[in-house]
This record gives C-alpha cells, structure tokens and sequence, in this order.
C-alpha cells in the first residue's frame, strides 16, 4: 500500500498545530502561571521554547521527514551501520505516544463530561467554589462516569482516525483549528469587556512579573511544559513529519506551530484568569481551576451558561486533536511496518489504549486508596512518561540529528527545502547547530536528572 501524505503542507501545520494545542495549553498553563509569578514565568518558558523547543520539534520532523519513515523505523533508516540501540530507541518513543493516549483520555473525559453537564445546565447548583469543588469530587468518583466519558473520547478519536491522514487528521484539524480560536477569542474578549476589572487584572498579571515566585521548581516546570505542549518526544512530530511531500522549508513550517501554540496558551490564560476574577474567583486553585473555580465564577456573569458551553467545546477540540497525534506513531507502526490494515491498526490502537486507561480512571475513585509509594496508578503512569520517556524521547532526536546523523548529514536534507538563499540562512544554522548539539542536549539531561530526583 503505498505510504499516505498531507494533501498540503498547511494540513500539516494545522495538524502539528493541532496536537501541539491541548490540554496542556488551556487546562495547566493557566494555573501554573498562576502560581509560579505570571510574566516571569511566562519569559522563561517562552526562552525555553526558543533555547530547547524548537530545535528539538525540528529535528524531529526533519528525521521523519528525510526518512518518510515513522519513529520505529526512522532512526535505523538513516543511520550508515545499525545499530540496534537505535531500533530500541524508535520503539519505545512510539509506545511512550501510546502510553499518554491512554491516561490523557481519562482527563479529556472528564471535559467531554464536562461539556455535556455545561449543555444540560448541570453546572448551575455550584453557586459557590466549595459547592463547585464538591460536583467534581462526586464527578470524578463516580466509575460510570469517569469511565464512560474515557470510552466516549477514545470513541471520538477512534472515528478521527480511521479516516486515515488526509480524511480523518487533516481534515479535522482543519476544522477544528479555526474553530478553537474563534472560540478562544470570542471568550478571552468576553472575559476583557466584562465588568468588575477582571480583565485589566488578568492583563497586569501577564505584564507585571513576579521574580519572587520563580524558584527552581518553576523553572523546571516551565522547562517540561515547554516540553510536553509542543508534543514531543513520543513519535508524533516524527510521524507527521514522514508525512510531508519534501520541499518544504523545515523553518517555515515549524516556525508557526511554536507561535500558534504560544499565542493559543497565552489567550487561554487571559480568557481563563479574566473570567474568574470577573467572577469573583481566586487564581490559586491548581489544578482545579477550570473545574471548579471557573464553572462557580462563570455563574456570577452574564451569559455565564453559553460561555461555559463555549469554553468545554473548545478544551475538547483541542484535546482530541493531540488525542489522535498521541495515538498515530504507533498505527503508523502497525501500517506501514507491519501491514496490517489501518482499521485493524487502529481499532488495535484506540482498545488497549482504552484499556490500560481504565485503572488510571479508576485511580480517582475505587483504586483511589491502591498505591505505591503513596503515588496511584495515574499518577505513576503519567510521571513516568512525561518525566521520563518523554525527555528520554526528545533527547535522542536531537541527539540524533546533532551527533549520530550528524548536523553537517542533516544539514543538506534542510537545504533540500529552500533554505539556501535565504538572508538568515547561516544565522539559523547557526542557531540550530548550537542548540541542537549542546543546548537542547544538556537542558534536557537536567531536566531529566531533576525529574528522577537526582539534581
Ligand atoms: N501537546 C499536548 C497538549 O498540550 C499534549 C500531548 C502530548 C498530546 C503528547 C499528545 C501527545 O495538551
């Protein structure tokens, strides 16, 4: 069969966009900007984006792009001699998608849960954040719901994916793109006009820092967001990039998937801070703050009910569109390595993923109290995927492409795409160079240490 491609390079934009936009952006960047300084935070996340972000979401879709190969494969393919650390290497990096598909659906179920509640006025009981906070502890306790909303978005993305890449990822991402941040706008504007200077907070707050709340942790957490928004280290930017045709200019079109993603974080935080202080609500609820803090602000303005339909839409779309990127490295696996149909592939894919999701959606309610070390089995799984593998995966792409491949190897796959000629050219070489051999490499190996709590 032959090996499918984007209809056009903007498809791919939309979907690396797509994926890079989810849950992390709209549910986590806001409130740990809220409790790690506001601007400070922001200005050395956004230095991390410059300093690791971006080189490593380069180099990985430059190798799966010069491979036209998936993480399992790629690595191998471009290497002169194999070596089989390097096969291990693509293997895991696409199991790590897999394992973060099955506990992200757990919590994007719960916004789909969420989202149902809002369109049924569910939400209007929890007049205050106490009555708010107890909805979801008897939400998220209940194993009917946690798991059937688990089902309902694997479902979801399941359809996306049968679609295939140009009929299923492309064209939901070129949909929903536009979508969400028509919606985002429309609520981070609602949220500046309102009265009650909600919005003129929310504003200080992204412009005044606060250098006092910039510890070591929040520097290291800035530098996992920075990470874990962009999507990578797990096969997904490898994979969509062995998508692409091959004439595209690799700056060009990861440049914007950095900016979009940027500028969607920081609208979600002004949306999100000026609606709970229009509200009435404080900024300090942690994780908690988009479901419970804002549903009980949402009740105290006006068009209140529509904004918070408005607002579980929009963290859905934007989770099942990284849900489907998480998912696809692995059936790009079973496609195209192994031949098996991509309906078998992916029906294989979305069950067990929905399978191993189900203890870590129990974790919130009957496996609550069944833990090791005092860490249940959703918290363990995600710690070690995004703490671990996750850095694990995006080191060996830049190692990859700085040492094994070789930068002066990759270099010419990069000028295969236009980059010759251009006025900035022996800048962003030299940008790239630099930060893929030493920058990138040496952060994520701190971050790693820091993570395993050895720093
Ligand atoms: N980038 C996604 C987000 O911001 C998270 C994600 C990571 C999704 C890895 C898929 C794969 O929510």
């Amino acid at each position: 069969m032959k090996r499918e491609q984007w209809k056009s390079t903007l498809g791919f934009v939309a979907a690396a966009a797509g994926s890079a936009v989810g849950l992390v952006n709209i549910w986590r960047f806001p409130y740990v900007v809220g409790q790690h300084g506001g601007a400070a935070f922001i200005a050395i996340y956004i230095l991390f984006l410059i300093l690791i972000g971006f080189p490593v979401l380069f180099s990985e879709v430059l190798i799966g792009r010069s491979a036209r190969q998936g993480p399992v494969t790629a690595f191998t393919n471009l290497s002169i001699e194999r070596v089989p650390i390097w096969k291990g290497v693509g293997k895991g990096i696409a199991f790590t998608g897999f394992l973060v598909s099955s506990f992200y659906s757990v919590v994007a179920g719960w916004i789909v849960g969420y989202f149902i509640l809002a369109l049924r006025g569910g939400l209007a009981g929890a007049t205050t954040g106490q009555a708010a906070q107890s909805l979801f502890e008897s939400k998220i306790g209940s194993v009917v719901w946690c798991l059937g909303h688990h089902a309902l978005f694997m479902g979801l993305a399941f359809f996306v994916l049968l679609g295939g890449v140009r009929r299923g990822i492309e064209l939901v991402n070129r949909i929903c793109m536009p979508l969400l941040v028509l919606l985002l706008l429309g609520l981070a504007g609602w949220g500046l006009i309102l009265p009650g200077g909600g919005g003129k907070a929310s504003l200080d707050f992204l412009i005044r820092p606060d250098w006092s709340l910039l510890t070591p942790l929040a520097i290291l957490t800035a530098l996992g967001h920075a990470f874990f928004t962009l999507s990578l280290g797990q096969g997904t930017m490898i994979t969509y990039g062995s998508y692409l045709k091959g004439k595209e200019n690799l700056i060009r079109i990861c440049a914007p998937i950095v900016l979009f993603d940027t500028i969607v974080s920081l609208l979600a935080v002004v949306a999100v801070t000026s609606l709970v202080l229009a509200g009435g609500g404080r900024l300090d609820a942690g994780p908690g703050l988009i479901f419970f803090t804002l549903p009980a602000a949402l009740l105290n303005i006006p068009g209140g009910q529509i904004v918070a339909v408005a607002f579980f839409l929009l963290v859905t779309l934007a989770a099942v569109t990284s849900q489907i990127s998480a998912m696809e490295p692995l059936i790009n696996h079973f496609v195209n390595d192994r031949k098996w149909s991509r309906n078998q592939a992916v029906l294989a894919c979305a069950g067990s993923s929905f399978l191993l999701g189900v203890p870590s959606a129990l974790s919130f309610n009957v496996l609550h109290h069944v833990t090791f070390r005092g860490h249940t089995f959703f918290d363990l799984i995600s710690f070690i995927t995004t703490d671990i593998f996750i850095p694990i995966g995006g080191l060996a792409a830049v190692l990859f492409v700085g040492w094994r491949w070789g930068f002066s190897k990759a270099i010419p796959h990069l000028e295969e795409s236009a980059m010759t000629g251009t006025r900035w050219s022996g800048l962003v070489k030299a940008y790239l160079g630099l930060c893929v051999r030493f920058t990138a490499p040496v952060l994520i190996i701190v971050v790693l240490l820091a993570n395993l709590g050895l720093l």
